[in-house]
């Protein structure tokens, strides 16, 4: 069983529908996923409630080992929880926010697979310039895109095959699919 932890500590910077387009490219690729909602604003539990959701959300961590491929845990923001498995942390690419994560990201490789990523990437002055100052090497890139909105709003996910059509979702599922393939490297 691998386990992916989707961390920050920082709030809003992507850990919740990151780690739904993840769950959602997994079950695409026919492994077996359970969503860990770990965070107190339990979004990720809420979402799961519109029943358009092709795996298993549970509020915190269960009692006994899931019998499941891949377990994704989207991390509360503050917490002194250690992250485990593989580490994604989402932060956007400007210096406020990189500066409020960044400190904590050695002490995390040493003992945790570290995938850092630059969310809601947008063509503008600051973060290209932020984006020229720093290693795109351990990096991956995820653009903001309204499709990543519109998806969530109902609970479902851009690899639900209903969505296929829509404006933006086969460049959206490279990226995501990108980082899974990473993740699980
Ligand atoms: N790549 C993206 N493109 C567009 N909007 C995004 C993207 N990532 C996150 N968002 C939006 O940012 C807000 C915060 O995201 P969320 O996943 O709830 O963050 P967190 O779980 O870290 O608090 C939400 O409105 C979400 O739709
Ligand atoms: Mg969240």
């Amino acid at each position: 069983m691998k386990i992916i932890s989707v961390w920050s500590r920082k709030g809003g910077t992507g850990k919740t529908t990151i780690s739904y387009m993840l769950a959602g490219a997994a079950v695409d690729r026919g492994l077996k996923v359970l969503l860990i909602d770990d965070d107190n604003q339990a979004s990720g539990v809420w979402l799961s409630e519109f029943n358009n959701v092709p795996f298993e959300v549970v509020k915190g961590w269960p009692e006994h080992q899931p019998n499941v491929d891949l377990v994704i845990v989207d991390m509360p923001p503050r917490t002194d929880d250690k992250p485990l498995g593989t580490v994604i942390i989402p932060y956007q690419a400007t210096p406020l926010d990189f500066g409020a994560t960044a400190r904590y990201i050695p002490e995390l490789r040493k003992t945790n697979k570290v995938i850092e990523v630059i969310n809601r990437r947008r063509n503008i002055a600051i973060q290209n310039e932020f984006i020229k100052g720093i290693s795109l090497d351990k990096r991956m890139i995820i653009n903001e895109r309204s499709i990543y909105q519109t998806v969530t709003a109902n609970g479902r996910n851009i690899f639900d095959p209903e969505l296929k059509n829509k404006y933006g979702i086969r460049e959206a599922k490279q990226e995501i699919t990108n980082l899974l393939n990473e993740a699980l490297a």
